[in-house]
């Protein structure tokens, strides 16, 4: 191929975006200048399909969050809800930690809890605590009641706040889009919030099984359709977050999520990877990759070779450093890295993140310093 740079130099579209491609995906471009083929080359793009990348991509759950100081500030002038509902600010801190971190992906800012609004739970986030649903739905009856949610309608501002980032970010680095699984959004609206049991979840599953069957299916299509219009909005990767099934017995799991899940994944848009992430999953993670998912995410409680293996080497995955190794300085977080980039091996199909999301006492500089690392220690590139 003629105009291949030498290795040995730096290429000009380095300058412009971070897809560090591999020699293969450098083209010329129609005036003469070098430039990446296109972003499905990105390295995160290309990991979630197994193929080769120049290192291994790196980005965090919850990177938008308490722990930037630009978030926090965001947060003087906005509720919560505000920021979601608002997509010009939902951008800003969406590109915040991307321009901050040298991450390899932007994630959408918005919550998993956005499309459960139209069902008059009244969803709300008091400050400083975690999401609260004033009217939880705990029984047959409301159930019944529910009508199905218009996606598009509920969540305009979040398509919104896509298509204004992917302009944003002009190619830089791929934009993720994301939903809660029905099974954890599910938890929250019959829990009325957090929980440590799930016992009304629980009770709701074995006494009322038609009721919770139509709740994830309710929920399962919203998902869906949430999930394919943040992608018709630009996303080129979506995850879902199953962040609290692993309270699930696997039997219980077979039967009350896994054929919704199914449902959920088989309805997204062909061609996007799918990112299939849960905590507390061990025992669970054959069943969550029968399901469906190109990228299968994990939590910290496992070692990412074994698990990797239960899953198969037939699909990627996502992870896995425990998030509170954050807390420690970067010489500690470099042991740390080294294990997990030695377990993956460096076998195609490993996006590196932690095990669940950035913790708000996190220092950032640690996190910048986590993303370089990752980059350093896992540089295939010819030198
Ligand atoms: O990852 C990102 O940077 C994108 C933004 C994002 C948020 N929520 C913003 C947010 C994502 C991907 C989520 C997903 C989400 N939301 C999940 C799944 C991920 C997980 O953590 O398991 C869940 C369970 C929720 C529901 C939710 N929203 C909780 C439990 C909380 C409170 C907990 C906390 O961290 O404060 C929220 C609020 C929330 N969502 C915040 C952010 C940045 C903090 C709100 C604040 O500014 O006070």
């Amino acid at each position: 191929m003629p105009g291949l740079p030498n290795m040995t130099e730096t290429p000009s579209c380095l300058r412009i975006c971070r897809n560090a491609c591999l020699p293969e995906m450098y083209a010329m471009g129609p005036d003469d200048k070098l430039s990446c083929v296109s972003l499905p080359d990105a390295p995160l793009l290309r990991a979630a399909r197994r193929e080769s990348v120049p290192y291994t991509p790196v980005w965090l759950m919850r990177q938008a969050g308490r722990y930037l100081p630009e978030y926090r500030a965001m947060r003087e002038r906005f509720g919560f809800l505000e920021l979601c509902r608002n997509p010009e600010a939902a951008a800003e801190v969406t590109l915040q930690p991307v321009d901050r971190l040298g991450v390899d992906a932007a994630i959408l800012f918005a919550d998993i809890l956005l499309i459960v609004e139209p069902l008059d739970v009244g969803l709300e986030f008091p400050r400083g605590e975690g999401p609260l649903i004033q009217r939880p739905l705990r029984d047959e009856a409301q159930i019944a009641r529910l009508r199905p949610i218009d996606v598009a309608s509920a969540v305009p501002f979040v398509f919104e706040a896509a298509r204004r980032v992917k302009q944003a970010l002009a190619g830089r680095v791929p934009l993720i889009g994301f939903a809660g699984a029905p099974f954890t959004v599910a938890s929250y609206v019959v829990e009325g919030g957090a929980s440590r049991e799930y016992l009304h979840v629980k009770r709701l599953m074995y006494e009322e099984p038609e009721a919770w069957h139509r709740l994830m299916e309710i929920l399962a299509t919203a998902t869906s359709r949430y999930l394919n219009g943040q992608i018709a909005a630009g996303a080129d990767a979506v995850q879902i977050f199953d962040s609290w099934v692993g309270v699930l017995a696997a039997d219980d799991y077979r039967t009350f999520v896994q054929p919704h899940m199914r449902t959920l994944i088989h309805a997204l848009t062909p061609g996007v990877p799918v990112i299939h992430f849960g905590t507390g999953t061990a025992a669970l993670l054959p069943l969550l990759r029968a399901a469906g998912g190109d990228v299968m995410g994990l939590d910290w409680r496992v070692d990412l070779d074994t698990a990797w293996a239960s899953v198969g080497h037939d699909v990627a995955v996502q992870g896995n450093l425990d998030p509170a190794v954050l807390l420690a300085k970067p010489p500690y977080i470099r042991q740390r890295v080294k294990d997990i980039l030695d377990r993956a091996g460096g076998r195609p199909g490993h996006i590196f993140n932690l095990g669940h999301g950035v913790l708000p006492a996190t220092p950032v500089e640690h996190v910048r310093a986590l993303v370089e690392i990752v980059h350093e220690l896992s540089d295939r590139r010819v030198r």
